[in-house]
């Protein structure tokens, strides 16, 4: 079982180091980790956020596990070489078009939610999110406008097939959770073109599957409910640009980004599953890299979605999960749980307990 490590900037590689430790401690045969440079730290060292070693070294894996990219000495480069790059080309060339974002407020953390204890109790959903194509990978640019003024654009759009093959996803992932079978499709097809044709394949896509409770909703009216009435959640369906914002919002509804993990996966079958990239949802945090103040959790929790879903350890997976959740109701928490724990103490405390 071959894991490209990819840390990455900022707190990319405090949190991923407690996350390897999590795996090492598992001691499972046969796991090889490769190190690997993405993102600014990657350009700095290699002229390029995404070197073609870096790529073929996550080609040549089973799952890639990674960090964060972002680094704000890198805001002036020309866009193709900032290290947002690195993540964006990872998931175009792997072909990583199912992302999977679980939101879900850990049981006795529902004081650290912003939202009312009673309504934060029944915030328990994935996000589905489309992640190759929309406005993200279009043809993009900047012109002079007719007053003369700059002028950006950016293309979004999305083809049926793509639609379909992400829809799919969400149904099959919609019946994994053995909850009430409901996806909730979230588009802005009372103003997009994109939107519509989005709305309609979603709609054709369920024909063949009949057990699936499918509805949809407006984007503007999905991020109100998030927040207002989460119970009726079960997998919401979305696009990239609009699942990219409403998975910070659900992750803000939990009570910390330091909490919420990922995966991003494809077709391609490795000899021991489904290749995939895990990665926290939280960014490179430069303010406060490099302090070791930064929670590891959605790393380690991530490991453990690795583990599920691309070498299909389920009982790894549920320990590592049960190990954070016991953490948490023990009261390791970090600073943005508004607790004093570093990165390597709430590592400790999750081994431990692991
Ligand atoms: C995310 C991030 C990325 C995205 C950035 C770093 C390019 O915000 O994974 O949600 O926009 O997809
Ligand atoms: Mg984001």
């Amino acid at each position: 079982m071959k894991i490209a490590v990819l840390p990455g900037d900022g707190i990319g590689p405090e949190v991923t180091r407690e996350a390897v430790r999590v795996l090492e401690a598992l001691d499972l045969p046969g796991l090889t980790l490769f190190d690997g440079d993405v993102g600014g730290i990657a350009y700095k060292r290699h002229g390029h956020p995404l070197p073609l070693e870096t790529l073929t070294m996550a080609k040549e894996s089973d799952a890639v596990l990674f960090g964060a990219v972002g680094d704000p000495e890198c805001d002036n480069l020309e866009r193709s070489l900032r290290p947002e790059q690195a993540i964006l080309g990872l998931r175009k060339e792997l072909d990583l078009f199912a992302n999977l974002r679980p939101a879900k407020v850990f049981e006795g953390l529902e004081h650290l939610s912003p939202l009312k204890p009673e309504i934060a109790k029944t915030l328990d959903l994935l996000i589905v999110r489309e992640l190759t194509g929309d406005v993200y990978f279009g043809d993009k640019g900047e012109k002079v406008a007719l007053d003369g003024s700059r002028e950006g654009w950016d293309m979004m759009s999305y083809c049926e097939t793509e639609v379909q093959r992400i829809a799919l996803t969400a149904f099959r992932a919609s019946r994994g959770r053995g909850d009430k079978h409901r996806v909730t499709s979230v588009d802005k097809a009372n103003v997009l073109e994109t939107s519509q044709v989005w709305r309609d394949s979603v709609k054709a896509a369920a024909v063949s599957h009949p057990d699936i409770t499918l509805d949809h909703m407006y984007v503007d009216n999905a991020a109100m409910q998030i927040i207002s009435n989460p119970a009726q959640f079960g997998v919401i369906l979305t696009g990239n640009l609009f699942g990219d914002i409403l998975s910070d919002l659900a992750s803000a509804a939990v009570g910390s980004i330091g909490l919420l993990a990922s995966a991003s996966m494809g077709e391609r079958r490795t000899a021991h599953g489904i290749f995939g990239l895990y990665e926290p949802i939280h960014g490179s945090a430069p303010d406060i890299a490099g302090e070791g103040k930064a929670n590891p959790m959605a790393t380690i929790l991530s490991a453990a979605m690795m583990l599920r879903h691309s070498f299909g350890m389920e009982a790894e997976a549920a320990r590592i999960d049960a190990a954070v959740g016991k953490a948490l109701s023990d009261g390791i928490h970090g600073g943005d749980l508004g607790g004093d724990y570093g990165t390597q103490a709430i590592g400790d405390a999750v081994l431990e307990r692991l």
